[in-house]
């Protein structure tokens, strides 16, 4: 594998799962792949689990991690071509990503949407300026539009605890008292998309995501109806994108309860994290045994571990 992007740069999904959880059994088994080489890891955002999950799995393939809070430490970037540089921007995208690509083999980026501008989050300019100038292989730690190593580290989790070959499977929308991307749910569909599974996307009206990528998948308006037989509720907040970057809905009735927990087949409860108590999940969820959050985010690390594996045995 050349980059991880998308989760469809993965050949297949179900194998790379498999090769994930072979890898979690023993996970030091390819200690020397990555000896001699160094993977750079650039946030122009805040990260717990990506930053300290994609550095071990680095670590346990033997490779050496720099890692960079561009946005607080870097100098502003500026993406654009022919632009007269004479303002807060001090640095060309050109210049730092041939830089960087100096000093590692593999680059991860994790640059959020700023949520102001559709069409320039859709565009990807952080991620897609690396690809373009760096010249080496690009890791997604979470983009515009995007998170796939949060997407496949959430397959794993469904693997691990599915009880059915055919589970049911609902993402749900939360309230949140922020403006948050799509990222998350935009992968996490595209995963659901390649399994075999009844996946469900229940929020409220206007919350719509991005059609070309939900494409088939069912929606339904009712989130207790969607709720009930489910085997794992996946939960996340995401502001409008048809009225993009808004937020429409700040009612707590979207909070997930026990009492809806209930309604589902002894569902497992997910979230990527970091998630707001008794805002987004109540405690009497995150805090039950059918709260797989913690296993989720350990997940983190063996996601990260196979997808720099499949890229360093490529280059
Ligand atoms: N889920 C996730 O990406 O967590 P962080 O933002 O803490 O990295």
């Amino acid at each position: 594998m050349e980059n991880y992007v998308n989760i469809t740069d993965l050949d297949n999904l179900q194998d790379t799962v498999q090769e994930a959880i072979e890898l979690k059994k023993e996970e030091l088994q390819y200690k020397t792949l990555g000896e001699g080489k160094t993977i750079c890891l650039l946030f122009f955002n805040n990260s717990l689990r990506t930053r300290l999950s994609t550095q071990k799995a680095a670590q346990n393939l033997g490779m050496h991690t720099v890692v960079m809070s561009f946005g607080s430490e870097g100098w502003q970037l500026e993406f654009e071509d022919g632009v007269v540089m004479n303002e807060n921007k001090s640095e060309h995208i050109k210049e730092a990503a041939k830089v960087i690509a100096q000093y590692c083999d593999i680059v991860a980026i994790r640059a959020f949407a700023l949520l102001t501008d559709k069409e320039k989050d859709e565009a990807e300019k952080v991620i897609n300026s690396f690809k373009k100038y760096a010249k080496i292989p690009v890791v997604n730690m979470e983009s515009a539009t995007g998170h796939p190593l949060q997407a496949l580290a959430d397959a794993i989790t469904i693997e691990e605890y599915k009880t059915e070959k055919k589970p049911k499977v609902v993402l749900s929308w939360a309230p949140h008292p922020k403006v948050l991307p799509h990222a998350v749910a935009n992968s996490f569909v595209e995963m659901m998309q390649l399994q075999e599974a009844d996946f469900v996307i229940t929020h409220p009206e206007g919350y719509e995501l991005n059609p070309e990528i939900t494409k088939n998948s069912k929606i339904e308006y009712n989130q207790e109806k969607a709720f009930e037989n489910a085997d794992f509720i996946y939960v996340k907040n995401w502001s409008s994108y048809k009225d993009y970057g808004k937020v429409i809905k700040k009612d707590t009735d979207w909070m997930i309860t026990a009492a809806k927990m209930k309604l589902t087949n002894n569902g497992k409860f997910m979230h990527c994290l970091p998630v707001r108590r008794n805002v987004v999940v109540a405690d009497e969820v995150l805090d039950s045994e059918n709260s797989i959050v913690i296993q989720q985010a350990n997940n983190r690390t063996y996601a990260a571990q196979i997808v720099l594996k499949k890229i360093l045995d490529k280059i």
